[in-house]
């Protein structure tokens, strides 16, 4: 196989971004350290369908899609004429639009746990305009969580407690720097599965705990009964159940996880996808939980814009339209078949585990390779113009042609992995420094 891929223009920009934006990136996953850094690209120009071309004009088959918020494919010809024709007639108003009721009832008929909808422009921060509300309805402070629920402050506190599972942050190398101690405390993790453990957590701080927020689920069914258990225990303890489906939403159900499992909630955040990429979150629930907020303080510019709202309805209707939850049982499960193929065409071990939504590839190595074999697959399938990580996050856009092409050059990227494991050493395979560990969701 020939060179990598020039990326001379991404590494120079890269570098100049060090200088004026602390830590590089807006978002940890595009730091280029959760990549091969120095092999993959960093900078995009364009993108269309299921690919980007980066900005020294290198083509990638693109399986990260924006971290799954794009759910359509990149630039979705549909999506991005509505929005334009509502540039056209104003992209926020000084009044309110219509488009906030079309689309809380497009909500209420979609996502089974809505009756009441409010508004937000990111994951993080409908994830925090769902703590207010619980708490503010429920006049107590604590939060179970499990999961990755953003940035802010009340759920960052969890920092610093002591990680139930390692003696680490929950969040393992993530300090909770700038967030106010006095916030410790407040909100506190629990294991996903173990049901004595909230159970615990709750009788410790009864009466004291406004709701269990989790990620329903990731990439495992959970085992029976198991989040029916939750919502029982919750409501004994006269707390709300909150499905946390910013990354669990729309691609298994167009109603969610929810749906996918016939477990409903009081109260779901709602976040990418939702307007296959532009910026828009929601948090909904039943009106018991979501009417009190009419009198807390939840005001915000921008959360009635247009382009979030008309990109959110017409989404939500094309994947409705396009037929997207059989679609993507056939894209996960045709990739699955055809990465098994080329795992076992390589002479490596391991499979494509998890559900058809996010199949994952994890090969049966010893621990001490992990990380480099993580690093060096990232690294190969760049150099093969396949953008990707172990886990993937397709898009309707991707052809039955994009997963050969993906698992054609998957098998040669294996095959580089196994001569290096064969010899005991991948570190002379590697052009580039260790992709950094993702932060830990205590959810699968
Ligand atoms: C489950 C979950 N909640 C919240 C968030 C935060 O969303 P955002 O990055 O839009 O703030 C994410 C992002 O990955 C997520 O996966």
């Amino acid at each position: 196989m020939s060179e990598f891929p020039t990326i001379s223009r991404s590494k120079s920009l890269y570098k100049h971004a060090g200088e004026l934006i602390p830590g590089h990136t807006q978002l940890l996953g595009r730091r280029a350290s959760q990549f091969a850094n120095g092999v993959s690209p960093i900078y995009a120009s364009h993108a269309k369908g299921s690919r980007f071309v980066d900005i020294d004009g290198n083509v990638y088959l693109d399986w990260v899609n924006a971290v799954s918020a794009v759910i359509l494919g990149h630039a979705d010809d549909v999506v991005d004429k509505a929005v334009k024709e509502q540039i056209d007639r104003g992209s926020i108003y000084t009044i309110n639009s219509a488009l906030e009721v079309d689309l809380a009832e497009e909500l209420i008929n979609t996502i089974p746990s809505a009756e009441m909808v409010r508004y937000t422009k990111a994951g993080g921060e409908a994830c925090a305009l769902a703590a207010r509300i619980v708490r503010g309805t429920t006049g107590k402070d604590i939060i179970l969580f499990c999961g990755y629920h953003g940035w802010h402050d009340w759920y960052q506190s969890a920092n610093y407690l002591v990680d139930p599972e390692s003696g680490e942050f929950p969040f393992a190398g993530i300090e909770p720097i700038g967030v106010p101690r006095v916030l410790a405390g407040t909100a506190v993790p629990f294991l996903y599965g173990d049901l004595n453990m909230l159970e615990d957590l709750l009788k410790r701080h009864k009466g004291e705990v406004a709701a269990v927020m989790m990620e329903p689920m990731r990439s495992e069914v959970p085992p029976d009964g198991y989040l029916e258990n939750v919502k029982v225990l919750t409501h004994q303890h006269n707390a709300f159940l909150v499905f946390d489906e910013v990354s669990s939403g729309w691609r298994i159900r167009i109603g969610g996880v929810q749906e996918y499992l016939g477990v409903t909630p009081d109260m779901t955040v709602l976040a990418k996808c939702m307007t296959n990429g532009y910026p828009m979150g929601a948090v909904v629930g039943s009106r018991k939980v979501m009417e009190p907020a009419s009198r807390m303080f939840i005001s915000s510019s921008y959360w009635s814009d247009n382009i979030g709202l008309t990109a959110a309805l017409t989404t939500i209707r094309e994947l409705k339209r396009r037929d997207s939850e059989n679609r993507f049982n056939e894209i996960g499960e045709g990739y699955r078949v055809a990465m098994n193929d080329a795992i076992t065409s390589s002479g490596l071990s391991g499979g494509c585990i998890g559900h058809y939504v996010c199949p994952a590839i994890k090969l049966d190595i010893p621990d001490k390779f992990i990380l480099k074999a993580n690093t060096l697959y990232i690294q190969e399938m760049s150099k093969r113009g396949i953008h990707t990580r172990l886990g993937i996050n397709a898009t309707l856009a991707h052809t039955e042609k994009d997963i050969q092409q993906t698992c054609q050059a998957a098998a040669e990227s294996f095959e580089v992995i196994k001569k290096g494991l064969d010899k005991g050493n991948l570190d002379d395979l590697l052009a580039v420094d260790l992709k950094s560990e993702s932060f830990r969701r205590l959810v699968r």
